[in-house]
């Protein structure tokens, strides 16, 4: 057998953390649609991003149960392991914003490396059978036009986030090869899709457009990201939690690369599909202001994904048009639920962030 491998018995218990955030939710309800036998405690410490209505679809299903908690409480934790026997632990829990870590980089401390230890320090004790550690496409630093990351590129972060993500990553694999804690650490593009917090691109341009607001683009929009539909993400963790090896990374990419110019123009145009006003109207929102981010704004980012597609079989099926449109409608219903995850916090964040410009 592999090293370190314990074998996934059928019935799982899973500690999952940070499930009420846009990807731990969406994973938490892919993992009930699609499996009867798994028992899902969800530790959440409902920072700003973390919102229940994200899982109120599911408040009835006996599979889930929520616990509102810090993961850097190693106390706590060793509490839920006496008093549940989990067998994986499935790591979203972050502070996720890369402009908010460039405001105040200590969550991003506390959470993304002090949280991931006191997490594998209990996987450790309790011989968790999966330590499912979910990364990011920003660890590899930035590319030029050309090329994109494999699983062995090396580790180039540029912003406090991405340096938070790159050091927890370098821990779980120490704790890999140190203490066979078994781990696989997932690295993915950017996510979009339902229920992501309107701070993230995609569901802050919709909000805004919807609103009749500016679509503010940093610098002239120049910047390349590869958009994976969130739900594939989540059959992608769950194919890697089942059958991956450990103590290996895999990357969970797509093919739909493009300027962030171009993504806000798409938007305006679904949006006026699905709209009673025209493209034009919504174009006439998009404003280019000067980047937040500056000489830390990593110019583009690509993953190379043959790993995963051999290892598993998996691929992305959502294309980026229908993703996006299925996103569009899905934010027009669920006005409501813009309305109920912004609080004063969004409000001063954005007045901080866009106001003066
Ligand atoms: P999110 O910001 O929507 O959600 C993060 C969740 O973690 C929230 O529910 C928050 O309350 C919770 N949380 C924060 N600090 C916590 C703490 N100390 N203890 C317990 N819970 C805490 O983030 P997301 O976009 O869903 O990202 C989830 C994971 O995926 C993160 O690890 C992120 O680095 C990674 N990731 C995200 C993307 C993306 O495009 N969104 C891409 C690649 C990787
Ligand atoms: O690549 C994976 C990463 O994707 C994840 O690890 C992060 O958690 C997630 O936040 C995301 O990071 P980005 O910085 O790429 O995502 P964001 O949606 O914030 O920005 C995408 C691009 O859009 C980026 O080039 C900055 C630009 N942008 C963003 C905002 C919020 C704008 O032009 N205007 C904006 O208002």
């Amino acid at each position: 057998m592999e090293k370190h491998n314990r074998e996934l018995p059928e019935d799982l218990s899973l500690l999952i953390t940070g499930g009420a955030g846009f990807i731990g939710s969406n994973f938490i309800r892919y993992l009930l649609n699609n499996h009867s036998n798994v028992q899902i405690t969800n530790l959440d410490k409902l920072t700003y991003a973390g919102n229940l209505e994200n899982l109120s679809d599911i408040e009835n299903d006996k599979r889930h149960s929520f616990i509102k908690g810090d993961i850097s409480n190693a106390m706590l934790i060793d509490k839920l392991f006496n008093e549940k026997d989990f067998n994986v632990i499935v790591n979203f829990a972050a502070e996720t914003h890369v402009d908010r870590s460039m405001l105040d980089t200590s969550p991003f401390i506390e959470t993304n490396i002090k949280g991931t230890l006191a997490l594998l320090e209990a996987s450790r004790e309790y011989n968790v059978k999966r330590f499912i550690q979910i990364s990011t496409d920003e660890v590899y630093g930035s590319l030029d036009n050309e090329g994109k990351f494999s699983e062995e590129s090396t580790l180039h972060p540029n912003n406090p986030y991405s340096a938070s993500k790159a050091s927890a990553d370098l821990i779980c694999l120490s704790y890999y090869k140190g203490y066979g804690v078994p781990l696989i650490i997932t690295r993915s593009s950017n996510n979009y899709g339902p229920y992501q917090f309107p701070e993230k691109l995609i569901p802050l341009m919709i909000k805004n457009a919807l609103e009749g607001r500016k679509l503010p683009v940093y610098g002239e929009g120049k910047n390349i990201r590869t958009w994976l539909y969130v739900l594939d993400n989540c059959r992608a963790i769950d194919m890697v939690m089942r059958e991956g090896k450990v103590g290996e990374i895999y990357n969970i990419g797509s093919d739909y690369e493009t300027e962030n110019i171009e993504v806000v123009r798409l938007i305006c145009k679904s949006l006026a599909e699905e709209t009673h006003k025209n493209k034009e109207y919504y174009e006439a929102l998009i404003t280019f202001i000067d980047d937040p981010r500056g000489a830390a704004h990593d110019f583009r980012y690509a993953l190379d994904y043959e790993k995963i597609k051999n290892t598993t079989g998996w691929k992305p099926t959502t294309d980026f048009t229908t993703g996006l449109k299925e996103t569009i409608k899905w934010y027009i219903n669920n006005r409501e639920w813009i309305n109920s995850v912004i609080t004063g916090e969004y409000q001063e964040y954005y007045s901080k962030v866009y106001g003066k410009r």
